[in-house]
């Protein structure tokens, strides 16, 4: 059984955010318990949208000492990795898509002093991860085709996460597993008993009932 952190993390995708009033939901963001902000970095290229650059990043880092998750969802992203390390990423996940040598990729991002993580499409077999898994710190599963906020969650995720759990045992490393899109509490649960920890909730997280505080606890109760 994967042994995921004691602590369930929880990651509101900044997608979803209001931008109108960036550093104040930041603000709630972190008065509510969140753990990490989830940057999703679109370039039109990989993905058909255009979002935002390391400028938010940069603007964002003086606000909060929560820590920074940047997921890449864009062509050749190890030409942008250094920029987002100075504006104040903690953690760079890259889309094994993306790059030509994933291990390669994630040295490069660990060069950089930060943590090295890889994201994986939901059409792209687990096995493809393997030359990664001896130095990555974290894998992301997208539950959804990447691209955008309030997409359904993949339930085929289940297997996946399964597939990805025996073949981190067998590497023998501590590796978190971050699961990315479509995700609600219920959703969390199962995934956590099969041994993710970390959880990007856009949607759900942005429009939950009990504000972001409710949305917090409510992930929270799910996961134990
Ligand atoms: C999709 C992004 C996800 C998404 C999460 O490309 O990587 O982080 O914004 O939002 P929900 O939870 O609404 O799927
Ligand atoms: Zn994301």
């Amino acid at each position: 059984m994967q042994q995921h952190a004691e602590r369930v993390i929880i990651a509101p995708s900044m997608l979803c955010a209001d931008f109108r009033c960036l550093a104040e939901d930041i603000r709630r963001l972190e008065a509510a318990g969140a753990d990490w902000l989830h940057f999703d970095v679109m370039d039109g290229q990989f993905v058909e949208n255009l979002t935002y650059g390391p400028i938010i990043v940069e603007a964002a880092r003086p606000l909060t000492e929560l820590f920074f998750d940047a997921h890449l969802m864009i062509e050749k992203p190890l030409r942008q990795i250094e920029k987002f390390a100075r504006a104040g990423a903690q953690l760079i996940c890259v889309h094994e898509e993306t790059v030509d040598d994933l291990r390669a990729a994630l040295e490069a991002i660990h060069d950089l002093g930060l943590k090295a993580g890889v994201a994986l499409n939901p059409d792209t077999q687990v096995s493809a991860l393997a030359p990664g898994l001896e130095v990555c710190d974290v894998v992301m599963l997208m539950s959804v085709f990447p691209g955008r906020a309030g997409q359904a969650f993949i339930l085929e995720t289940h297997e996946r996460l399964r597939e990805l759990v025996d073949m981190i045992q067998a590497v023998g490393r501590q590796i978190l597993i971050e699961v990315d899109g479509g995700v609600t509490p219920p959703i969390a649960r199962e995934l956590w008993k099969l041994g993710a920890g970390a959880f990007v909730s856009g949607s759900y997280f942005f429009k939950h009932p009990g504000g972001y505080a409710g949305a917090v606890q409510e992930f929270r109760d799910a996961c134990y």
